[in-house]
């Protein structure tokens, strides 16, 4: 029995165990990486932006109407993501010192837009027009979820099939597919 456990045998088994070890710390490390990510609520929520701003907070318990911030939405192609000034004409009072607004006040002496991370994509052929969707009485939840119950808004790529389903059900012209390609 004493041979068995030759200084060599011993060795291999310890770095066995060593390696079974770590190979359990890996998957739980690698598990814990996964949900940390993926379970609910990180699950649902957006990319991080430059500065935490907040549509539950804004939209929803403020209750600022989407157009104040969004005011071109019903008029141009671009609905306009708000500039400096149009925080500041609000945060120049509101909670001026707060570490997140001088960010505002920086970008704004510096002259630079936030670069706010843009989350909602099309397909690039496709022309999309908030106009005569927002004429037509459609709610902005209707295509983007209830954004003022979002602190981080998770966006979506949109897909032909979504555009289409509606479309089908409000009997509007589906051909405009061939003639929107362009
Ligand atoms: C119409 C007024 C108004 C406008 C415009 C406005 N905010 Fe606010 N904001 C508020 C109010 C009210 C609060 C809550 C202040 C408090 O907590 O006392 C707030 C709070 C915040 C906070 C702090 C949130 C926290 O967790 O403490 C940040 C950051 C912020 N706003 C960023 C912005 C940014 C960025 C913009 C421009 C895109 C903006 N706000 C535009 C009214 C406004
Ligand atoms: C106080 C200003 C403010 C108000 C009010 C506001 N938004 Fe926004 N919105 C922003 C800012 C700033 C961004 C860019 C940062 C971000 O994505 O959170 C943004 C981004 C968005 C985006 C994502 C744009 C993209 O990247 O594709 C959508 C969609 C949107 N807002 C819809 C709405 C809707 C719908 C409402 C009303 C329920 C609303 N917003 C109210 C300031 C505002
Ligand atoms: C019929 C569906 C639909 C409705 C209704 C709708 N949107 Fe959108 N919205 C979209 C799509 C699709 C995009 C992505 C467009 C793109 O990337 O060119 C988008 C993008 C945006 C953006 C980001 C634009 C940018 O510069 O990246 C904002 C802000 C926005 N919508 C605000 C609103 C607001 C506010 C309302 C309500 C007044 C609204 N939307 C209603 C479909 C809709
Ligand atoms: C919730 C319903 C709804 C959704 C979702 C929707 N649409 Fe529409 N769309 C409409 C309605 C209603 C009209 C008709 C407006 C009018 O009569 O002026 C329309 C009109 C249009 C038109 C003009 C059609 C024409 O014949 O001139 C285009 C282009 C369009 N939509 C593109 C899109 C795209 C692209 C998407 C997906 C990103 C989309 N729509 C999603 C309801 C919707």
């Amino acid at each position: 029995m004493e041979n068995i456990t030759s200084p060599g045998y011993a060795d291999t088994s310890t770095s066995n165990v060593k390696l079974i070890i770590l190979t359990i710390a890996c998957v739980v490390f690698v598990l814990a990486f996964l949900y940390y990510f993926f379970a609910p609520p990180a699950f649902n929520i957006g990319p991080e932006q430059p500065i935490p701003f907040s549509h539950r907070l804004h939209a929803g318990i403020k209750e600022i109407q989407c157009q104040f911030c969004h005011p071109f939405v019903a008029r141009s192609i671009n609905p306009g993501i708000p500039p400096v000034e149009k925080c500041l004409y609000c945060h120049k009072y509101i909670i001026p010192t707060h570490p997140e607004i001088l960010k505002e006040h920086r970008y704004f002496n510096e002259g630079k837009s936030t670069p706010w991370v843009k989350v909602n994509y099309l397909p690039e052929h496709v022309l999309f027009n908030h106009q005569r969707h927002i004429r037509k009485e459609i709610a902005c939840q209707q295509c983007h979820g209830a954004i003022e119950t979002m602190d981080r808004i998770k966006g979506r790529q949109f897909k032909m099939g979504f555009c289409i389903e509606c479309h089908r059900e409000k009997k509007v012209n589906v051909d405009c597919w061939l003639s929107c390609h362009s």
